[in-house]
């Protein structure tokens, strides 16, 4: 960490915001002075002027229960009215939400008042289903303007959605329906991806079979599936209900109902240190107010003109809060992408770009990367001169890629906003402020106004400017985590039992002199492979499921491209010497094992067959030693551990590979 501190502290390039930008942007120096001045009146106004309320709030925080906040408590709001409705109410009906484009080149442009029409069809349907307020329905989808419909009927019932992103496998799905014991799942039969259908409705099909001792066939009652792909699937009368069957045969009138402003509104599973996910729990009032505040602000959204695009899957938080509901919120109009950014042909985003003259971009360091890698040729192809903002989000972005980025996609002008938030924070924490902030490369910088946090030692302590620690929060925030599905205390020990009055995040960063923060990755046992998290406890437990494997230890190791990759490190079972004697092929076995059982992000890069694992005295694997092995380094210091020799086996094993 020492020598990623020592770099940044040299990049010493800085942007100004040009004067045009300036001018119109919807971001000014007055809201740090407002948040400042009154943190909870400033962000009681951000509720009252970019959310519709049924009943107006009084209450902005009640936080006498910490780690337990309420905010807007006593007012009512329906989240998909806000989205939606609103909007056509206002003439804005004919304004586009969705520029959906499939992975073979189909194309969709859906009105406010198509999509509002689409949402209100579904509704019913799910409501025919016997989906009422509070029950949870698990949503597994591609990237098609189903998958936005869906999760917006479901909150307009006042129920909840769990998405899960579609290249989790069929163990994945079930650990996820069971623990929110969700009793309808949404799926299609499958979505393109690199140029093929891959199938999805076998993995709801396999996770749903009865295998006696899960509680899952008695919850889920309906599939309800759209037809994408066209592929070949199984049908269960009965459960199965097409979705092309059902939603346009229902009715369009459909009256929204007021919901508590803390109703929850989704759970999202995440990677925490331990082996099963958690359920992030979000819900609705705090939730929207702040996924509109920071779209408008950090994206400088002026819904009249802008076409925003922001790539990520709905599967993850990202396409949560800048995907659905920040910019449904705000009445904006965004592109929509099913596939790969590959398929055809490795320019389609910047294609894309071009055709739909897309005006804000989001994307992750890992794409950035991989297409500088590709070379500039190919996004030169295309006319990216519509582009005034671009953002970043998911893991620190390197100065050369944000150079490159602004060079090459935002034709050297454009502001880049390094956003840093999580599945928890549901909402960007810490960003510049385009048109306000002076930008640094590969620098989150500044809170947003209305944010507290802290760079603090481990004893809780303020970190002195140009050092290094852990990243807190400092004060509730709207759209923060209310808890862990069904685990409370889980939540307050993963999060708030670091620092006495602090969330802590589980990422180190840096001050510098000017109090910008750096951020420099996760301090404990959750991997970022291409902003993706995942969990070395998680692998680890997928892996020693497998015949051959007695024990395993995985780390995230550094990464040109995805910026950390799975490295796993497996000591093979005695009794299974014959079947295992070509360590190749077991490796390559263990990985297709991990991608069927987790999903091919889990896939391991590497995997070591090894003789030990280095163990302290008390048997805690340290992985930091293996990280130095799997990146090429010098080992460190062995002193701690419990056999100080153990490290010269295990580089001699991976030395012979
Ligand atoms: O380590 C941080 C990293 O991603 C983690 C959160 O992952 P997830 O919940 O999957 O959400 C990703 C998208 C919001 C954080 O703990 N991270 C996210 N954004 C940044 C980042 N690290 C550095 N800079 C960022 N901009």
């Amino acid at each position: 960490m020492n020598a990623q501190i020592d770099n940044l502290l040299t990049e010493t390039r800085r942007f100004e915001p040009t004067p045009e930008f300036v001018a119109q942007a919807n971001a000014d120096e007055t809201l740090y002075a407002r948040a400042q001045a009154d943190r909870l009146g400033f962000w009681a106004d951000q509720a009252r002027e970019l959310i519709s309320w049924q009943r107006p709030f009084t209450s902005v925080l009640n936080w006498e229960n910490p780690p337990f906040a309420k905010w807007f408590e006593d007012g009512t709001l329906n989240v998909a009215y806000n989205c939606l409705d609103r909007h056509v109410e206002a003439g804005n009906g004919d304004r586009i939400a969705l520029y959906w484009e499939g992975e073979p080149g189909d194309t969709r442009a859906i009105s406010y008042a198509e999509l509002t029409d689409e949402v209100k069809r579904a509704a019913n349907v799910l409501t025919d289903l016997g989906v009422r307020a509070g029950d949870r329905v698990a949503i597994y989808l591609p990237m098609i303007p189903e998958a936005i419909v869906s999760m917006l009927a479901v909150a307009r019932l006042g129920a909840v959605h769990s998405v899960i992103f579609g290249g989790f496998s069929a163990d994945s799905i079930r650990a996820r329906v069971d623990d929110a014991a969700a009793t309808l799942i949404i799926t299609a039969d499958g979505g393109y991806r690199k140029g093929k259908v891959s199938p999805l409705k076998p993995a709801v099909d396999a996770a749903l079979e009865a295998r006696g001792d899960l509680p899952t066939q008695q919850t889920v009652r309906n599939v309800l599936v759209v037809g994408r792909g066209g592929n070949q699937i199984e049908w269960t009368e009965g459960r199965d209900h097409w979705w092309h069957e059902r939603v346009p045969a229902a009715s369009s009138v459909h009256e929204p109902e007021a919901f508590p402003a803390e109703n929850p509104l989704f759970i999202l599973y995440t990677s925490g240190t331990t082996g099963a996910p958690k359920g992030i729990l979000h819900t609705s009032g705090g939730y929207l107010t702040q996924a509109a505040y920071t779209h408008r602000n950090v994206f400088d959204i002026h819904p009249e003109t802008d076409v925003y695009w922001c790539t990520a899957d709905v599967g993850w938080i990202t396409g949560h809060t800048y995907v659905t509901y920040g910019p449904l919120a705000n009445g904006a109009t965004q592109v929509l992408y099913e596939g790969t950014p590959d398929s055809p042909n490795p320019g389609r985003w910047w294609e894309l770009i071009e055709k739909y003259r897309v005006s804000v971009f989001y994307t992750a360091p890992t794409a950035i990367r991989a297409a500088m890698k590709l070379g500039r040729k190919i996004p030169k192809r295309s006319d990216l001169s519509s582009i005034r903002l671009l953002g970043s989000v998911g893991e620190p972005i390197n100065p050369e890629a944000w150079m490159w980025y602004r060079k090459v996609i935002g034709g050297k002008t454009a502001p880049i906003v390094d956003t840093w938030w999580q599945t928890e924070t549901g909402a960007i924490m810490i960003s510049a402020l385009p048109g306000v902030t002076v930008t640094k490369p590969g620098s989150a910088q500044v809170p947003l106004p209305g944010i507290e946090v802290s760079v603090l030692e481990e004893n809780g302590t303020p970190v002195p400017p140009g050092s290094g620690g852990l990243l807190a929060i400092t004060e509730p925030w709207p759209s923060m985590l209310r808890g862990i599905w069904g685990d409370p205390d889980r939540f307050r020990e993963t999060y708030w039992s670091t620092f006495p009055n602090a969330y802590f995040a589980g990422d180190g960063a840096r001050l510098d002199a000017d109090g910008d923060v750096w951020l420099l990755g996760r301090v404990d046992d959750v991997m970022n492979v291409s902003g993706h998290r995942l969990s070395t406890a998680e692998i680890e437990s997928a892996l020693v499921a497998h015949p051959f494997v007695a024990e395993s230890a995985v780390v995230g190791a550094t990464d040109e491209t995805t910026g950390q990759a799975v490295v796993a490190f497996v000591i093979l079972k005695e009794s299974q010497a014959e079947e295992t004697a070509d360590h190749a092929a077991v490796s390559a076995a263990l990985k297709s094992h991990v991608s069927t059982l987790i999903g091919p992000i889990a896939r391991p890069r590497d995997i070591f067959v090894v003789a030990e694992l280095p163990k302290t005295r008390s048997g805690k694997i340290m992985r930091r030693l293996l990280r130095d092995l799997a990146e090429g380094r010098e080992v460190g210091d062995t002193t701690t551990l419990a056999d100080t020799t153990v490290m010269r086996i295990i580089s001699a094993d991976v030395a012979a590979r």
